[in-house]
């Protein structure tokens, strides 16, 4: 037993040894879906309605101008994706991976969660003796506290005036204070740490910051900022191992809600390379070739953490439907764009865009199927159809900025079927819904970003954030065998 042991532990360090000396290739992490760990078995109007209130909830909440302090988060888990992490020598946290804000922060021991009944139990942490407070005069600080400079935030850490004059509040006396984030129907108060993050099955950051928080209000999970600031985790993994940091892609597996494919790891992959070289023998071994579509990422003044793309036009069937001005570029304000993001479920529109794109496809879906009115309030989808025959759906196609820079979805990326009723009051009925949002007027949108793409939108295809060369690229992928494939080697 004992000389087991000791065999294990030299292969461990032998395998941390291997990793060390191969330092130049990627990590590989699995996103796990939030739905797999759901003790309950939802009706899909029950999904799509927790998914559509969140996705909006979200979405309104870039749009809150008076609370700028705020971070957009995930309201509650219903179908987003998980990342396992762990900081210092605690035991590993499940958080959302989101590239719609920065930070990383999870619930700490010991914990008050108030309005956390209904939600999912929370994956909590304690701190380890090695992590140490943050000072109130350092950049991460000022990051966490919406770039307050670091002389007020000094000032609140009672830091004597004249050492704030020479940058003397550097040291665990004056740590930052703590912070406040609210979002939707959620918030938190946190503090920043440092401490050593590790990556399974042998990466490790010594110096990681992150927030701890002590009381949160109706969110028990935590969340992997993978946005554009500096303490993101792929900003704070870049100064570490910048090959690591450059880049990463993600290839969400399509899972319709079926809880079957909703267990199947949707690879994560840090610091995937780009190199032509390497991308054909990947392709090889998958059998499947593989070209990504890129667009440029726009810079935004006032939300830098997003990943902004422009969205020129959608197609349904033949017809492209021209996108409105707010969409094809980010204003001096920070405002407009089309934001990628991890941590929405359906892609928003802004409302006469949005209405344009749904009339178009009604005019050819809704000739043939009777529309299901019913169905669209208690879904918060809409057009929604009853099925009786074979359905035929347009083509849609994403048409970004760039030469060729046009992304066809899959159909049920943007057109979900589904059995309802059968509960013994009605007979059962298959209807299949537009999966698509309306984000509300463009007036009210003004200042915050113009859309959305979700990640329902985002499933089957390998979406590659390439931040050394500025672009977001779209490849279409079986997700499932890619992991697979992947991980033999
Ligand atoms: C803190 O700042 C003082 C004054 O600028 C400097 O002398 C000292 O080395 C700094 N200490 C640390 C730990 O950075
Ligand atoms: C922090 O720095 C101040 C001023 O330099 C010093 O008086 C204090 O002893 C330091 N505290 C610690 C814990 O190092
Ligand atoms: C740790 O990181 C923080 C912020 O990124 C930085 O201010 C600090 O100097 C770093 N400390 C060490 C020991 O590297
Ligand atoms: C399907 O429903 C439409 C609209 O109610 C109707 O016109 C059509 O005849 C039905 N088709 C079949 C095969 O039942
Ligand atoms: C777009 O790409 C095609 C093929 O790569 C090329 O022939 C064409 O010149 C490009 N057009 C522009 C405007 O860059």
């Amino acid at each position: 037993m004992k000389t087991c042991c000791i065999f294990f532990l030299y292969l461990a360090t032998i395998l941390q040894y291997c990793f060390s000396v191969s330092s130049s290739s990627p990590l590989l992490l699995p996103l796990s879906h939030s739905l797999s760990t759901s003790k309950h078995s939802h009706s899909p109007l029950h999904l799509l309605k927790s998914s559509s209130s969140r996705s909006s909830e979200r979405f309104r909440r870039h749009h809150h101008k008076r609370q700028q302090h705020q971070l957009p988060l995930p309201l509650s888990s219903g179908s987003d994706y998980l990342l396992s992490l762990s900081v210092g020598s605690s035991s590993p946290v499940s958080l959302y991976l989101d590239t719609g804000s920065d930070l990383v922060w999870f619930p700490c021991r010991p914990l008050t969660c108030i309005l956390c009944e209904s939600k999912p139990p929370p994956s909590l942490s304690s701190l380890s003796s090695s992590a140490t407070t943050v000072p109130c005069s350092s950049p991460s600080c000022s990051a966490a506290h919406s770039s307050l400079p670091s002389s007020d935030l000094c000032a609140i850490s009672n830091c004597p005036l004249d050492l704030i004059e020479i940058g003397g509040c550097n040291n665990s006396s004056y740590p930052c204070p703590p912070f406040y984030y609210a979002y939707g129907d959620g918030s938190l108060v946190a503090r920043l740490f440092s401490d050593s993050l590790s990556l399974p099955p042998s990466v490790s950051v010594a110096n990681f910051t992150f927030g701890c928080a002590h009381t949160t209000l109706a969110e028990p999970i935590g969340v992997a900022g993978f946005g554009r600031g500096r303490l993101s985790l792929p900003a704070q993994l870049a100064s570490f191992a910048p090959h690591l940091g450059d880049s990463f892609s993600y290839c969400l597996v399509s899972h319709s809600f079926d809880s079957e494919r909703v267990r199947r790891p949707s690879p994560l992959i840090l610091g995937r390379s780009l190199d032509e070289e390497k991308e054909k023998r990947v392709d090889d071994g998958d059998k499947e070739k593989v070209e990504f579509v890129y667009t440029e990422l726009l810079d935004n003044p006032k939300h830098p953490y997003f990943y902004s793309v422009s969205l020129q036009g959608i197609s349904v069937g033949k017809r492209n439907i021209r996108a409105p001005a707010m969409l094809r570029r980010v204003d001096r304000n920070g405002g407009g764009g089309v934001v990628v993001d991890s941590g929405t479920t359906f892609t928003m529109l802004p409302a006469k865009f949005y209405n344009s794109v749904v009339e178009e496809f009604d005019s050819r879906v809704g000739r043939v199927h009777e529309r299901a009115d019913l169905i669209e309030p208690s879904s918060g989808m809409s057009p929604c159809y009853y099925l009786n025959q074979t359905v035929r759906v347009p083509a849609l196609v994403l048409h970004f900025a760039g030469n060729g820079s046009s992304v066809a979805l899959p159909r049920r990326n943007y057109f979900y079927e589904f059995m309802d009723g059968g509960d013994g009051k009605e007979e059962k009925r298959k209807v299949g819904c537009l999966m698509l949002m309306n984000g509300g007027d463009e007036s009210e949108l003004r200042g915050g970003t113009g859309a959305i793409l979700g990640n329902f939108q985002q499933q089957g295809f390998e979406v590659v954030y390439d931040l050394l060369n500025r672009r977001v690229g779209f490849a279409k992928r079986k997700c499932a065998s890619y992991w697979d494939t992947l991980n033999q080697g």
